[in-house]
């Protein structure tokens, strides 16, 4: 009798504790779908005052500053439509980290691109900037046994030395003809940009940094920043408007069509030379990657669109990064003096420093993070999210959503940088301050970060340890400030004028 009224007790016992977890269970998931807002919960501006911003208030220059402007008015998450597209942005840190966070095995930066469209509209391969999928994965595993391994990288340092050799040959030469000052410092750091990513490439040189620069050269370059010009007007325009107002798009292709082309042309060129070196039995030991992409048996069509993509990918990148140090170090005179000092005492008297050399410069890599977190040269990025919607602080972000990750906005965020606006390389050297791990990633994150980062940030550390070495740089008017402006990727919106005093 005892032992059924245990069992008894025991079996309501379990069953009501059954009933209190179904109980807990229900109002748990309603709360949860209460909480857990919805696309359509999500403020923003409307489609015709969005589009009047970006098409007649000159917005798409001013994209980072609509940033600032839609997490002042909005939160940290709003929604617009870009055009066709409806794009979700997302401006503060732990938000950003937690997209990137459930990007999934092939991230995916966006999938409306109208560079995808020219690819496919010409028949031309992705390189790793447009692939996706698989193909991205392998073209990302052939190029980052390259690109990303330190070793790999540092074996580039004599062939960018050349080339910083005569990029301070250039500086010279400007300078004398208008005394000391070099106007529009960009437009040279462009031509070095190109040059460096050439010889990484091709391991020849193509002479941007002569006194008189091949025209093909000069296109080049002008191609690249019609197409960045163009970018986003053609993203922002619904497909059926390039045949009403054409301009854009066909500009938009041609200036791809050149830069394939100029790819093309350099490759060929120098394949030729293997194949013939090869022909009279001679040993071919190719460090450049053109070569090593061949080798590893990447079909010619994929060579050509990864080799456009990567020599794209190292001009405006550098140049910017270069132009804005070299701004804001003019400006600040003690800085300036601070950097070329621990560089002077690292080099002990030489000139031209090593990849090991500039490892052991903290003031110099803090400068760069710095000129990054206040002009990241990419000030919005994003990702979709293929395979499942997300949660995004309160709200369910539904799949296949454009997610646009605000860098400009959290960087320039006074929640996380004190005085955020100044240009304070010592808050990267502070032991006592931290900084969100999200709020300034100039390079991107993750699978799908930048794989040029260890390339580029050896090229900005040698050209700026050579270029402080030979001069002492100062603004050519203090008065005259330059503001960033946003052509897809964020450039100085005029002029930057510099005199360069010899030391
Ligand atoms: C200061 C200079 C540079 C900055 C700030 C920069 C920044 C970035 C950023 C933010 C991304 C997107 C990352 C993401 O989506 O998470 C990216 C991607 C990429 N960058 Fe750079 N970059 C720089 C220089 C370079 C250079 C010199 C090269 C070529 C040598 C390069 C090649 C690439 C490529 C190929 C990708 C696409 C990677 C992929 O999708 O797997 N970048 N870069």
């Amino acid at each position: 009798m005892a032992q059924s009224l245990k069992l008894v007790n025991r079996t309501s016992v379990f069953r009501n504790l059954t009933e209190m977890w179904a109980e807990y269970m229900r109002r748990n998931s309603e709360k949860v779908i209460k909480t857990h807002k919805c696309l359509a919960d999500i403020p923003g501006p409307s489609t015709v005052s969005f589009l009047t911003d970006i098409f007649c208030k000159r917005g798409l220059s001013r994209l980072h500053e609509l940033q600032l402007e839609g997490k002042a008015k909005y939160g940290p998450v709003w929604k617009a439509s870009f055009g066709p597209i409806l794009t979700v942005h997302v401006a503060d840190p732990s938000l950003i980290e937690q997209v990137l966070r459930q990007e999934g095995k092939h991230p995916i930066r966006s999938d409306l691109s109208s560079w995808k469209d020219y690819r496919q509209y010409r028949g031309h391969s992705y390189g790793l900037l447009t692939a996706e999928g698989e193909e991205w994965q392998q073209l990302r595993s052939i190029l980052g046994k390259h690109m990303l391994k330190p070793k790999e990288v540092e074996a580039y340092s004599d062939v960018l030395n050349d080339v910083v050799g005569d990029l301070v040959q250039k500086i010279k030469y400007q300078r004398r003809q208008s005394p000391h000052v070099v106007k529009d410092i960009a437009n040279e750091f462009y031509r070095f940009g190109l040059e460096g990513i050439s010889s990484i490439l091709f391991e020849s040189r193509i002479g941007c940094l002569e006194t008189t620069i091949p025209k093909e050269t000069e296109k080049f370059i002008q191609s690249i920043n019609i197409m960045f010009g163009k970018t986003l007007q053609t993203m922002a325009m619904p497909k059926f408007l390039h045949k009403i107002y054409p301009n854009p798009w066909r500009k938009f292709c041609e200036s791809w069509d050149y830069m394939f082309a100029f790819a093309k042309g350099h490759i060929d060129h120098r394949m030729a030379d293997i194949a013939e070196k090869l022909a009279r039995g001679e040993k071919v030991e190719g460090k450049y990657l053109t070569y090593y992409l061949a080798q590893e048996k990447v079909p010619m069509k994929s060579v050509y669109a990864n080799v456009t993509e990567l020599l794209l990918s190292g001009v405006d990148t550098i140049s910017s990064t270069l132009s804005w140090s070299l701004y804001e170090l003019a400006r600040h005179p003690k800085i300036q003096a601070s950097l070329n000092q621990e560089i002077q005492d690292v080099l002990e008297g030489r000139d031209i420093a090593t990849a090991a050399d500039v490892a052991k410069m903290p003031l110099m890599k803090a400068v760069v993070k710095e000129v990054l977190r206040l002009y990241p040269v990419i000030p919005g990025n994003a990702r979709v999210i293929s395979d499942k919607d997300i949660q995004v602080g309160e709200y369910i972000i539904p799949k296949k959503t454009l997610i646009t990750l605000c860098h400009y906005a959290t960087s320039r965020d006074e929640k996380y940088f004190s005085n955020p606006d100044e240009f304070k390389p010592e808050r990267w050297l502070k032991k006592d301050e931290s900084h969100h791990p999200y709020a300034s990633i100039p390079f991107g994150f993750g699978k799908r970060s930048c794989i040029g980062r260890r390339i580029a940030e050896l090229e900005v550390y040698l050209a700026l340890s050579r270029i402080l070495t030979h001069f002492e740089v100062r603004p050519e008017n203090p008065e005259c400030l330059v503001k960033p402006m946003t052509r897809t990727i964020l450039v100085p919106g005029k002029e930057i004028n510099l005199q360069f005093l010899e030391r």
